[in-house]
C-alpha cells in the first residue's frame, strides 16, 4: 500500500525580522517577529510526501535533484522525528480506540519526499520558509496528526526559524517565548489574509544568485559580534512588536510602513555592526532604497507613506504599498530600472506584472 499526500505552502516577509539564536538546535530566537504571508499565486512551495512499507529508506528530492546524506541534516530529521513521534502516540490511542490490526503503522514506513518551489531558492526570498512548513504541514496531514497550527509551528520552527510564520497566512507574530526547551516559542496568527486586502507586496528581484553568507550563518556570526544586535533584542523590537500589532489591527498603513522600514534598515545596519561584516544589500537594492524614500517625500507630509521597503537576507526588495498606489510604483521602480538593463525582475503580488 501506498499513502500520499500533497500541499502547497506560502513565502512570508517579515516587517520586524527576526535575526539571532538563543538556542541553536531547537532554533529559539533571540527576538520575537512579525510577517505577512503573501499569497500563493506567484510563490510557493509544493511538497508531495508518500509513505509505504515497500520503501526500503527515506528519501528527499529538492526541486527534482535528490539530496544525499539525509541522516546529517538535522533540521530535516529533527521535523521528522517530531512529526513521526506525534503519529506514533496518536497510532497508540487508535489502537486502544479500535485495535492495534485496524491502525495503519505509518509511523513506521519510510517516505519519499518530492518538494520544489517555484522561485529561486536561497535567494532571500524566504524558500527554507515556506519549504519547511510545507514539509511539516504535509506530514501532518499524511499523518493526519490532531494538532493545531501553532502547536505544529513549534516543529516547523525546527526546520527554520521562519517556516513557522508560514504556517498561517495573513499577519503572523512568531513570540519568541523564554522557555528552554521551546514550548513557548510559537506562532499565532494577528490576522487572516481578508482583514487588510488593499495591502499588497511588490517583489523585485534584484538577484536570483544563491546569498554568499547564509541567514544560519550570518545571524550567529551577529550574535557573537554585534553590540547593536544586543541593543535591538533589548531596547527597540519588544515596542517596536506592540506598535506593529496595532497598526496591523487598526490598518494604518503609515505607521506600518514606517515600522517595516526602520526595521529592514536596523536588521542590515545589524548585519553591517557584524564582525566582519555582511552585505547583503547591493547597489541596486540602496538605488530602491533611494526612489521608494523619494516618493514617500513627494508626499509634502511627513509621517505620510505610501510605499515601504523591506529586505531580507539578501539583495531583493520586497515593496508594501496599498493596491491603488501599486501601478506608480512600478512605474517608477522601471522607470529608474529598466529590465532590459537591470536583469530585474518584479512581480506584485497577486499580479504577475513583467519579468524579462
Ligand atoms: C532575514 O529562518 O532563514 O529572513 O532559522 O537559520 O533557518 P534559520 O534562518 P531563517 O532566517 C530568516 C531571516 C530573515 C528575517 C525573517 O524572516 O524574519
Amino acid at each position: 500500500m501506498l499513502y500520499e499526500k500533497t500541499s502547497t505552502s506560502p513565502v512570508n516577509i517579515a516587517v520586524i525580522k527576526y535575526w539571532g539564536k538563543r538556542d541553536t538546535e531547537l532554533i529559539l530566537p533571540t527576538n520575537s517577529s512579525i510577517s505577512v504571508t503573501l499569497s500563493q499565486d506567484q510563490l510557493q512551495s509544493k511538497t508531495t510526501i508518500r509513505a509505504s512499507p515497500k520503501f526500503t529508506k527515506t528519501r528527499l528530492w529538492l526541486n527534482n535533484v535528490e539530496e544525499l546524506n539525509l541522516s546529517n541534516n538535522a533540521r530535516l530529521q529533527n521535523c521528522l522525528r517530531a512529526t513521526k513521534k506525534l503519529r506514533k502516540e496518536y497510532e497508540d490511542q487508535l489502537s486502544d480506540e479500535i485495535g492495534r490490526d485496524n491502525v495503519i503503522p505509518l509511523s513506521t514506513y519510510n517516505l519519499h519526499i518530492c518538494s520544489e518551489n517555484n522561485f529561486p531558492t536561497a535567494a532571500g526570498l524566504a524558500s527554507s520558509a515556506s519549504g519547511f512548513a510545507c514539509l511539516v504541514y504535509t506530514l501532518s496531514q499524511l499523518y493526519e496528526l490532531p494538532i493545531s497550527t501553532t502547536e505544529l509551528s513549534k516543529i516547523a520552527r525546527q526546520g527554520s526559524g521562519s517556516a513557522c510564520r508560514s504556517l498561517f497566512g495573513g499577519f503572523v507574530n512568531w513570540q519568541m517565548g523564554t522557555k528552554q526547551d521551546g514550548s513557548d516559542s510559537q506562532a499565532l496568527q494577528i490576522a487572516s489574509s481578508d482583514h487588510w486586502p488593499e495591502l499588497e507586496a511588490l517583489i523585485c528581484v534584484v538577484s536570483d544568485a544563491k546569498k554568499s553568507t547564509s541567514s544560519t550563518e550570518g545571524m550567529q556570526n551577529t550574535v557573537k559580534t554585534s553590540p547593536l544586535l544586543q541593543y535591538r533584542i533589548n531596547n527597540v523590537v519588544p515596542e517596536r512588536m506592540k506598535f506593529m500589532t496595532d497598526a496591523i489591527l487598526r490598518k494604518d498603513f503609515n505607521k506600518f510602513a514606517e515600522l517595516t522600514m526602520k526595521d529592514s534598515n536596523q536588521f542590515h545596519a545589524c548585519c553591517l555592526d557584524t564582525f566582519p561584516p555582511i552585505f547583503y544589500l547591493n547597489d541596486i537594492s540602496r538605488a530602491i532604497i533611494r526612489v521608494i524614500t523619494e516618493y514617500n517625500n513627494s508626499t509634502g507630509k511627513p509621517g505620510e507613506y505610501k510605499a515601504a521597503y523591506t529586505f531580507d537576507a539578501g539583495p531583493n526588495a520586497v515593496i508594501y504599498a496599498l493596491k491603488q498606489n501599486i501601478p506608480d510604483i512600478i512605474n517608477l521602480i522601471s522607470k529608474y530600472f529598466p529590465p532590459s538593463q537591470n536583469n530585474l525582475n518584479y512581480f506584485s503580488d497577486p499580479y504577475n506584472l513583467f519579468s524579462n
